[in-house]
This record gives structure tokens, sequence and C-alpha cells, in this order.
């Protein structure tokens, strides 16, 4: 894995505004999209440049279970909200939320991920290592699904909603076998909350109890981290 350690998450930013620019330049045709507050200093970066999406196809990780586009929660809204409205790309893809069969609903979003193969993954990581919303003990092998969240990420994302309970209990998530196909993966964390997490996916045992530490496995990761994400390596 390549570590970039940044000073903060403006700098960082800077320096994943720079993987999507070199990969724009090497000709990258789709990009595999995060939400999440960490990306946010990224999109911005985008939204400010010249850099353009509109011939380019990007597929996002995740949905909530029940949000539909239009609801300020939904990572639909997100993205329109932090990129798509200022920097459209040709075709978006988000899991559907509201799709009424969740199974039909899977099989649909591997469809497209295999029919576009991702040449630049960006990721988040969840607290307890998660990413996407691969929680803790999913199979490495798996596409595509519907997870049932942890009560750690709830919490986590409580802050995003007027209260806990308004944060769904289910989401759609891209599957570690199709993050792990992307040509490059580049994964940013911030503030000593990731530290931990960060310290499992690098050096810690390559586990299924860390989904992260896949990407172990992986030839092309670029980990862009401040110095207290970094702070347990
Ligand atoms: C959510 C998302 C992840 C994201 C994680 C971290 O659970 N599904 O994709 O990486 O949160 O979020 P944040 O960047 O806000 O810390």
């Amino acid at each position: 894995m390549n570590i970039i350690q940044v000073v903060d998450q403006n700098m960082g930013g800077e320096a994943g505004f720079a993987e999507f620019k070199t990969a724009l330049e090497q000709g990258a045709n789709t990009f595999g999209l995060a939400t999440g507050s960490t990306p946010v200093t990224i999109y911005e970066q985008l939204t400010h440049s010249a850099l353009d999406f509109s011939q380019k196809t990007s597929i996002n990780l995740d949905e909530y279970v029940g949000l539909s586009p239009e609801n300020p929660q939904s990572y639909h809204y997100f993205m329109q909200k932090h990129l798509f409205d200022a920097k459209p790309f040709r075709e978006s893809f988000v899991p559907n939320g509201l799709a009424e069969d969740g199974d039909a609903e899977v099989k649909r979003y591997d469809e497209i991920i295999a029919e576009h193969p991702i040449d630049l993954q960006l990721l988040g990581l969840g607290k307890n290592g998660h990413i996407g919303f691969n929680e803790p003990g999913t199979p490495f092998d798996e596409g595509t699904h519907r997870v049932t969240l942890t009560q750690s990420t709830i919490d986590a994302n409580a802050r995003f909603f007027e209260d806990e309970a308004d944060v769904p209990r289910y989401a759609y998530s891209m599957g570690i076998a199709s993050i792990m196909k992307a040509k490059h993966i580049v994964l940013v964390a911030y503030g000593e909350a990731k530290a931990d997490a960060v310290a499992a996916m690098i050096e810690g045992p390559v586990t299924e109890d860390v989904p992260a530490s896949a990407l172990q496995n992986h030839d092309n990761v670029t980990v862009i981290v401040d110095a207290a994400a970094a702070s347990k390596l």
C-alpha cells in the first residue's frame, strides 16, 4: 500500500483530487464513489476544477434501504449535492433504496458493475474497519448485498439524522469482491477515531473481522491519512 500522510482534510482533498486527475489522464472511464464526511473535500476540489466527467461513468458504493433519492439523508442526495450537480457524469449509478425486490436490485447492481469495470475506487473507512457498508464478518467473496447495519455504524452515522431511531437499519452495498476488482483503490481516513481501523487495515492480519484488511491483497492501493488516523501505525 502506498501511504500518503497529509496535514489535514483540506490537504487530503488535494491529494485525493490528484488521484482523480491522474486517473483521467490515464484514460479512466469508471469511477467508484463513496459517501460520508471523508470524501467531501475531494469532491470540493473536483467541483472547483476544470476536470470533465461528462463522458464518464460513476458507480456508488452503497445506499440506505428505504430512503428515496430526494431524502436529504440518502446517499443519492449526498452525491447530487456534493458532486453531481456541479460535475455531472454521463451516467451515475447508486443502489435504489426504494427497490421493491431486494434480490433483483442486488443482481441489477452487480450487472452494472460487471459492465463497467471500475478504474478508480474511492473509499472511506468505518471505525470498525468497514468499507462501503461491508461490516465485519462480511465474506470477502461477496458481491452486492443487502446489509444489516451494526450498532457501531448506526451510532456513527446518527450524527447525520435528527434522531438515532431515524437511521435506517439496512443498506445495499457493493461487495468486497467488487471493490477488489477495481484497478486502483484510494482509501481515505482522518482523525483519531479511525486510528485503530487504519492500523488493523494495514498492519493487522487479513481477516473478515476487519473488512478493509482485504485491501492488503490488492496490488494498487493508495491510503490518504492525517497524522491522527496514522497514529497507531
Ligand atoms: C458510512 C459509509 C462508508 C463511509 C463510512 C465513514 O458507513 N457507508 O462508505 O466510509 O460511513 O464515514 P465518514 O467518512 O463520515 O467517517
